[in-house]
């Protein structure tokens, strides 16, 4: 399913990118660029505004907690479905998350990766990563019925 060079560049994008930053950046971005996915957040308090939003510290570490998840994907390339079972279950059956909003927080993700990597996110690399989200993104989808 992957390829030698595929499987170089994602290692390559998670290698050089700091979880404890992204993944704040990426949760913050979802919430403000796609505003609807705060009704999610209800437990973090009122994220209605920007300035409640960046900066927000529930919000940062379960931007961490997500980023940390992908990590396993990374980690698993062969095995994506079964790592992220039980994650589609929780989302699906306890959380009710519209799955359409994986894909936006994965598109979030590779936008705030991509001004991180500049120049190092080269098309080839931008092509490998988009398809790991995908392959998340598919496996996180998979336990909705
Ligand atoms: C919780 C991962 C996308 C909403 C979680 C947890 C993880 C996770 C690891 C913690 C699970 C636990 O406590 O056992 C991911 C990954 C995603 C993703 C890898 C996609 C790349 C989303 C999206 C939303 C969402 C798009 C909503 C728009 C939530 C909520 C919680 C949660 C509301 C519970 C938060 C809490 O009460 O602390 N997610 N998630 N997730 N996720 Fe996601």
């Amino acid at each position: 399913e992957w390829t030698e060079a595929e499987r170089r560049a994602i290692e390559s994008v998670w290698e050089k990118i700091d979880v404890n930053v992204i993944g704040p950046q990426a949760l913050e971005s979802v919430l403000i660029v796609y505003p609807w996915t705060q009704r999610y957040f209800g437990v973090f308090g009122n994220l209605s505004s920007v300035s409640a939003i960046t900066g927000n510290p529930k919000v940062a570490a379960h931007g961490k907690t997500v980023l940390k998840a992908l990590g396993s994907g990374v980690k698993n390339l062969d095995d994506i479905k079964s790592t992220y079972a039980k994650l589609s279950e929780l989302h699906s059956e306890k959380l009710n998350v519209d799955p359409d909003n994986f894909r936006l927080l994965a598109d979030c993700i590779t936008i705030v990766i991509s001004t991180k990597l500049a120049a190092a996110f080269s098309p080839d690399v931008q092509a490998a990563w988009q398809k790991f989200l995908d392959v998340v993104v598919s496996a996180l989808s998979r336990e909705y019925h």
